[in-house]
């Protein structure tokens, strides 16, 4: 599905000109579809809609907090990892009831302000920290329900620094550890502990590696609900794969919702789903101007005004995003040409490519499929203040965040 396309060879989403926008923002800008948000949005919960799941978007993809607003108003829950994401999502109106809290380091902190909101869910990721949850619930005088995150040592096909499954990554108990946990009641008496969690890494384009994960939790939980029914709720993380490269690999979604169904017992239990990429990725682009232009030998550099402090993921993952004149030119070049920002690095490449578009200095170009993991990775390094972003609504479009001042940049800084 394309948010961001041509019409007469302007770039266009919904009813607006993407160069109308840049006579009236400064560029670098995220620029974002709530059309596509919704879309994408109810694609997921038109497929799991005769199971009952609860769609908790992953906040850490995109926190921005119309998008989350405009997300809630659709119906959805929210999958948070911090304390800052636990409040962005309270602040967007996203009801408790419907807030699961991930990560391996919570601190006592962030337990407790989970606890004192009444979320829904904390997915515990150490036996230690099953211990603190517990601790906490008790001075507080509440049981709180909570989910053992397993580590089932199965990696998803993805790249490294996205797989989050096997046993050498950091993440959940191993899944070995977990039974006697689930019975240990004496230990955990203000944990009801009802969850179960895996979440087994990001960008998964395959359905095999959620088939053996799932087999491997359902044998789990008959085991441990052979006597008595203790697991209620199963949260299958997220993780579905998105098709960054054009390469018709759209994740099969229904086809998963299917495996769903015919792994577990669904009228017996709630589920959880945690996505995120595959609800904000392709509804932003990040739209920059083209500073100079310049050769060396048969090398081109094309230098844009962003740079890898507000768009991290090429830096960071080596990873693949279309760009795109916001204008389009009939015409490209054969030529070797590196798309790279100000930053003094020499990892802030955006893009290289054999070919690319004849652009001319001072044109804008849109970078695709920047809404996950954009702006909510960006930094202020190199003393760069953070971008705006706007979201378009049909023919409309406001900015839903402004451009960070240099001022509200060094605010905590003491001199
Ligand atoms: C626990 C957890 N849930 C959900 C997600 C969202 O993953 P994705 O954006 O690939 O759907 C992540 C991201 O890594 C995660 O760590």
């Amino acid at each position: 599905m394309n948010y961001f396309d041509y019409k007469d060879d302007h770039l266009k989403s919904e009813d607006i000109f993407i160069t109308n926008i840049t006579k009236e923002v400064h560029t670098p800008f995220y620029c974002y579809s709530a059309k596509g948000l919704k879309t994408n949005f109810n694609i997921l919960k038109d497929a799991f809609k005769d199971i009952d799941t609860k769609i908790c978007y992953a906040t850490k993809s995109n926190s921005n907090l119309s998008i989350l607003k405009l997300l809630q108003e659709e119906g959805a829950g929210a999958d948070v990892v911090s304390v800052g994401e636990l409040k962005k999502s309270l602040i967007a109106n996203i009801d408790p009831k419907n807030i699961v809290f991930s990560g391996v380091g919570k601190t006592k902190d962030e337990i407790e302000y989970a606890i004192v909101n009444r979320i829904f869910q904390i997915n515990a990721e150490s036996i230690s920290e099953l211990y603190v949850i517990n601790k906490i619930a008790k001075e507080l005088g509440v049981v709180q329900q909570v989910g053992i995150r397993i580590n089932p040592d199965i990696i998803g096909e993805t790249h490294k620094n996205i797989s989050t499954g096997g046993l050498s990554d950091k993440f959940g108990i191993p899944y070995s550890e977990v039974k006697s946990l689930y019975h240990d009641k004496e230990s955990f008496k203000n944990i009801e502990l009802s969850g179960i969690a895996f979440h087994i890494g990001s960008q998964i384009h395959d359905i095999e590696p959620f088939r053996n994960v799932f087999i491997k939790t359902n044998d789990l939980i008959k085991e441990i609900n052979k006597s008595e029914k203790i697991i209620k709720t199963i949260d299958l993380g997220g993780g579905f794969g998105v098709d960054y490269e054009d390469n018709h690999r759209e994740f099969p979604i229904q086809e998963y919702a299917n495996l769903v169904k015919n792994s577990f017992d669904t009228k017996n239990f709630q589920f959880i789903i945690e996505p995120g990429r595959s609800i904000s990725w392709n509804t932003g682009i990040l739209v920059t101007k083209i500073l100079y232009i310049k050769k060396h030998g048969e090398k081109k550099f094309i230098i844009t005004d962003c740079g890898m402090n507000d768009l991290m993921r090429p830096a960071l993952y080596d990873s693949y995003h279309k760009i795109l004149p916001l204008s389009k030119t009939i015409d490209s070049e054969i030529i070797s040409t590196d798309i790279v920002g100000p930053i003094c690095e020499s990892t802030d490449k955006l893009f290289s490519s054999e070919e690319f578009y004849d652009v001319k200095e001072g044109e804008f170009l849109a970078i695709l499929n920047s809404g996950a993991y954009g702006s909510s990775m960006s930094s202020n390094y190199n003393a760069r203040p953070l971008v705006s972003e706007i979201l378009i609504n049909e023919d409309n479009f406001t900015t839903i965040r402004k451009l960070q001042s240099f001022e509200d940049s060094i605010a905590q800084e003491i001199k």
